[in-house]
């Protein structure tokens, strides 16, 4: 097992484009680390350079201390867990995790001893006289995993292996992989561009755009206090909504009409003209519902209510507006980039289970103004995001 360090990692192509940029992160021992980000971002290409499989162009990556840049991915003894699994199917359970023992003509009794050893761990002691197509997907993955585990590489790689599977299994197989990394204590990185995985499975997720690291952070942290509007517009579904603000003498004005921001949520606007309010589905209410104790922690404001959708145990409503064109135009594009649900001029917020509020009806809506997030529509920053210190936003609404 080892640390993974990362310093100013940078990879172009040969047409010269940066899929990596300038990347710096320090991945512990014995941390599970995920690289989340949209289609193309360049997670493969910083996975396949931590495995040795593709040249840094510059910047240096440490393997437990020791400088990999020149090395032979054999010898980085890293284990690379593919999509496919990569098994042999003629070759038993047994002989497939015994695979690189065999490679280093180990001794037959340490193979046994070590094969034996794993399954035992992995739960596949009954299975190992059989094939890999009699085997079910989660035993698949085990036995990819043993392989890894005789090897006693240094750290697990992932890149995306669940994501040809269906929606049941994709959610058993995150279990499974998570347990088996907290039970193994092996330095993992996991490559995904599903949010979910990422807030499910890791101790801390790194965001990449365009090559670009945007944030490293404990799930917890990212969806609290994301750093600009593509991780807050990344992370979270259904997604953040994005209001948009003109900035008056001491309040913002907005299409549901003027807020005044909280103490607790100011930030110095003198600089700014238009903001985006963010705000989390779950920050609104129906107002009807909301306790006198925290109403005014908030504002009301009357709207139309589009569609219901009723999931039993809550209910998201939809509630289109006016936007201006460019604010249109900005939220169209970010919404294409996270190639994400829609973040188009309409709400999509959150109600109680006991709210009443109907559909194709006029209603006010509460937002509690504690929880939003101000970002500057023009580099995405949040304004209000405080990354050393999480806002605490644990209070029911
Ligand atoms: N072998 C290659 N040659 C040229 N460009 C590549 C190659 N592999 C990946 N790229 C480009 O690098 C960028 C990052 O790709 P990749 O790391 O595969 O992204 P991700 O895994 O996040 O989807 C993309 O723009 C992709 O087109
Ligand atoms: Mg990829």
């Amino acid at each position: 097992m080892a640390a993974i360090t990362m310093k100013n990692i940078v990879k172009k192509y040969g047409d010269g484009f940066p899929a990596v940029n300038d990347i710096s992160l320090d991945i512990a021992d014995g941390e599970f680390m995920i690289l989340v980000g949209p289609s193309g971002c360049g997670k493969s290409t910083l996975l396949r350079m931590i495995v040795g499989l593709e040249d840094i162009t510059s910047g240096e990556m440490l393997i437990g201390g020791d400088r990999v840049n020149e090395k032979a991915p054999r010898d980085r003894n890293l284990a690379m867990v593919f999509q496919n699994y990569a098994l042999y199917p003629h070759l038993t359970v047994f002989e497939n995790i015994a695979f690189p023992l065999r490679l280093h003509k180990a001794p037959d009794t340490e193979v046994k001893e070590r094969v034996n050893q794993a399954a035992e761990l992995l739960e596949l002691t009954e299975h190992l006289d059989r094939k890999p197509a009699n085997l079910s997907g989660g035993q698949r993955q085990r036995v990819a995993m043993g392989r890894a585990i005789v090897r006693e590489a240094q750290a697990f790689l992932f890149d995306e292996p669940l994501s040809n599977l269906d929606a049941k299994l994709r959610g058993q197989m995150r279990t499974e992989i998570s347990r088996l990394q907290k039970q193994l204590g092996i330095t993992t990185v996991y490559v995904t561009h599903d949010q979910v995985e990422a807030m499910t499975l890791g101790d801390r997720v790194a965001v990449l755009r365009k090559g670009i690291l945007q944030q490293v952070a404990s799930p917890r942290t990212l969806y609290q206090e994301p750093v600009n509007l593509f991780v807050a517009g990344f992370i979270g579904s259904p997604p953040m909504n994005f209001i948009p603000a003109t900035v008056g003498d001491g309040e913002l004005s907005t299409p549901f009409g003027p807020m005044h921001l909280p103490e607790s949520r100011s930030v110095d606007l003198s600089e700014h003209e238009v903001v985006l309010i963010g705000a989390r589905p779950e920050s609104f209410e129906d107002a009807a519902v909301v306790s006198d104790t925290i109403r005014d922690h908030g504002v009301t404001f009357d709207v139309h209510v589009d569609v219901i959708e009723w999931l039993g145990n809550e209910q998201y409503a939809y509630v289109p507006y006016e936007a201006p064109e460019d604010i249109r135009v900005q939220l169209a594009e970010l919404e294409r980039e996270l190639d994400s649900e829609a973040l188009r001029t309409q709400l999509v917020v959150s109600l109680d289970a006991t709210s009443r509020m109907a559909e194709g009806s006029n209603a006010p809506l509460w937002l509690d103004l504690r929880k939003v997030h101000i970002f500057d529509p023009s580099t995405g920053a949040n304004l209000t995001a405080q990354t050393d210190e999480p806002a605490d936003v644990s209070e029911p609404a």
